[in-house]
């Protein structure tokens, strides 16, 4: 299986649909939000795709300021080529596009929580979420 790597390559919304939706991972993404689609496309910071035969078959989307921090917000393997490594190049590949006191922070997908830590992740205990209609109390 001969996998191709490239950093911020063109992909177009239906592309980044499409391997979403073929890792899974689009059962948990803004899939039918085109707006919503087209704005993480085109103001991710790092976009890391793998192809193969042409067709993306992973994808890492990340959003940074490239020296502390770097929000991986999508990782996706086509579930035809899970397991082979492919995620961990593609994070690695991110590391390569950042600074070395950049750290790389996301939330796991519940299909990928024993993933992270297998791979190097830690845990951190203090993750706080709150969307930008909340109101604060
Ligand atoms: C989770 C995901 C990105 C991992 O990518 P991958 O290319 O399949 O994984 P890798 O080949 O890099 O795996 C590295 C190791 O982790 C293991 N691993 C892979 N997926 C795993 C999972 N979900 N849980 C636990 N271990 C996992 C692999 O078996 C491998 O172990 P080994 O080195 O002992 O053989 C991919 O499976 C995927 O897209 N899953 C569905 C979508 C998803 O959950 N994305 C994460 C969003 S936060």
């Amino acid at each position: 299986m001969k996998i191709e790597y490239k950093v911020n390559p063109p992909i177009t919304t239906d592309e980044f649909i499409e391997v979403l939706k073929n890792s899974t991972l689009g059962e948990r993404r803004p899939i039918d939000d085109m707006e919503c689609i087209k704005g993480m496309v085109e103001n991710a910071d790092i976009i890391i795709t793998a192809t193969q035969n042409d067709k993306i078959v992973g994808v890492a989307r990340a959003v940074t300021d490239f020296h502390y921090c770097c929000y991986l917000s999508d990782l996706a393997v086509d579930k035809s080529c899970q397991k082979s490594g492919v995620g961990k190049k593609l994070i690695e590949i991110v590391q390569a596009q950042i600074g070395e006191k950049c750290k790389i922070i996301l939330l796991s997908a519940p299909q990928a929580v024993e993933y992270y830590p297998k791979i190097g992740f830690f845990q951190h205990q203090s993750a706080w979420v709150i969307k930008s209609t909340d109101l604060l109390k």
